[in-house]
């Protein structure tokens, strides 16, 4: 195998370091807009700036560590992830493909290589859905898709997302200065954890993503009326919890009926809000996020609005009204021909094994689409498991992972004008 001059105990110390940043009730957590975020990007930003690059917080909140490239006509190539968590995530989830762009950064400018393109390393801002219900909101930003109307959502506690803005540095009344333009992007390249179980089962080294599956989430609410749990005879009972029950089961059985089709769709309803909550009270109202994924534009959008119309007449017959309103769609999107070959070529002349295959997990690079070429490089992970505890990488995956993405970059800075 060539050795290329990344650092690995670097890169793992790093990993190490930054994913110890975390709730220590509730491992492995680092919520974005809360003061531990704030803590891990204080220690980001102070190691992006040890590794030689010029580093700031842009108006939509993303971290960004920046090389000047030796042509200033050309476009940025640019390299990123997310250092934010779901709650009780696991340690690499994002982290991977921050600082495996700060290692390939830091090893340029160790070598003294300069490429010809300016090399940029994104810690996006809430890749994760965040309290505000909203994700990928720094990747959103810089593809012009962050409304403005985005700024008056609220998390549970009445921060806005205008203030979440503020608070970790950015500036909400001037995000049209991060837009790109379409072709603003010359290349865009992740590394992250498989997140599956396909690389680790056939002992490859290396995926090259193909696509990114598209993302719908539909907010649901279902009302009925809160009574005392004692005093109100079944037959005069509005449970919000039973419909919402109901449309959970219906959910689940409608996506189990589409697992075989040549373009499955996976459906979850995985948060739940229940008012007033209480032992002894009758449910009066449900809110809940139902997130749809799939391969296909039409399936993704459509299969909440049919879902809540079936299941209409017998919410109804419960006494139960529901209403459904969209939180946010990405579109699945394809990755580049051009940046897909640059990652193969490199994993080979790693003397690595790779293959192609899609991505279930949503990320940055959806967004990054709409101003230019993506890819992304998966490594593989323990028993697939992600978004969880458990997650786990060894070191030499994480290692694999940034030599490919050194190789990567070099090769796009060769090839692209
Ligand atoms: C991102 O982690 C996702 O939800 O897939
Ligand atoms: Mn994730
Ligand atoms: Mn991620």
């Amino acid at each position: 195998m060539t050795a290329v001059a990344i650092d690995a105990n670097r890169l793992w110390e790093r990993i190490e370091a930054l994913s110890r940043i975390t709730d220590p009730d509730r491992p492995w957590t680092r919520r974005s807009f809360s003061p531990l975020f704030l803590k891990g990007r204080e220690w980001l930003a102070n190691e992006f700036r040890t590794g030689g690059l010029a580093t700031s917080i842009d108006a939509a909140g993303n971290l960004v560590g920046r090389l000047a490239g030796s042509d200033p006509n050309l476009k940025p190539i640019v390299i990123g992830s997310h250092s934010d968590t779901v709650p009780s995530g696991g340690r690499y989830d994002g982290i991977l493909g921050v600082l495996a762009g700060l290692e390939v950064a830091q090893s340029l400018v160790e070598r003294g290589d300069r490429l010809r393109h300016p090399l940029e390393i994104y810690d996006f801002l809430a890749e994760e859905p965040s309290e505000f219900g909203l994700s990928c909101i720094g990747s959103r930003a810089l593809a012009g898709m962050f409304s403005a109307s985005m700024r008056d959502l609220r998390r549970p506690d009445g921060m806005t997302l205008r203030e979440g803005l503020a608070y970790v540095g950015g500036d909400p009344e001037r995000l049209a200065s991060v837009r790109r333009s379409p072709d603003g992007t010359a290349a865009y390249v992740e590394v992250h954890i498989e997140q599956g179980r396909v690389l680790e089962q056939e002992g490859t080294a290396i995926g090259i993503v193909t696509d990114i599956v598209g993302i719908h989430r539909e907010r649901i609410t279902v009302k009925g009326r809160a009574d005392h749990a004692g005093a109100t005879p079944m037959l005069l009972r509005a449970d919000a919890l039973v419909g919402a029950a109901h449309i959970v089961g219906t959910v689940y059985a409608r996506a189990l009926a589409l697992a075989d089709s040549d373009k499955p769709l996976v459906a979850t309803v995985g948060k739940l809000d229940v008012l007033p909550n209480a032992a002894n009270a009758v449910p009066g109202e449900v809110e809940m996020v139902l997130e749809v994924r799939c391969g296909d534009e039409a399936a993704t959008r459509t299969f909440g609005k049919t879902l809540i119309e079936e299941v209409r007449p017998a919410l109804e017959a419960l006494r139960l009204e529901v209403q459904a309103e969209t939180v946010s769609h990405a579109s699945p999107t394809p990755c580049a021909p051009v940046v897909r070959d640059a990652i193969r070529a490199a994993a080979s002349s790693l003397g690595l094994s790779s293959r192609d295959l899609p991505s279930g997990a949503g990320h940055d690079g959806v967004f990054v689409a709409l101003t230019g070429p993506i890819g992304m490089i998966f490594v593989p992970c323990l028993d697939g498991r992600s978004h969880a505890p458990e997650e786990s990488i060894e070191p030499h995956q994480a290692a694999d992972g940034a030599r490919v993405l050194f190789e990567t970059v070099r090769r796009l800075d060769a090839i692209l004008g």
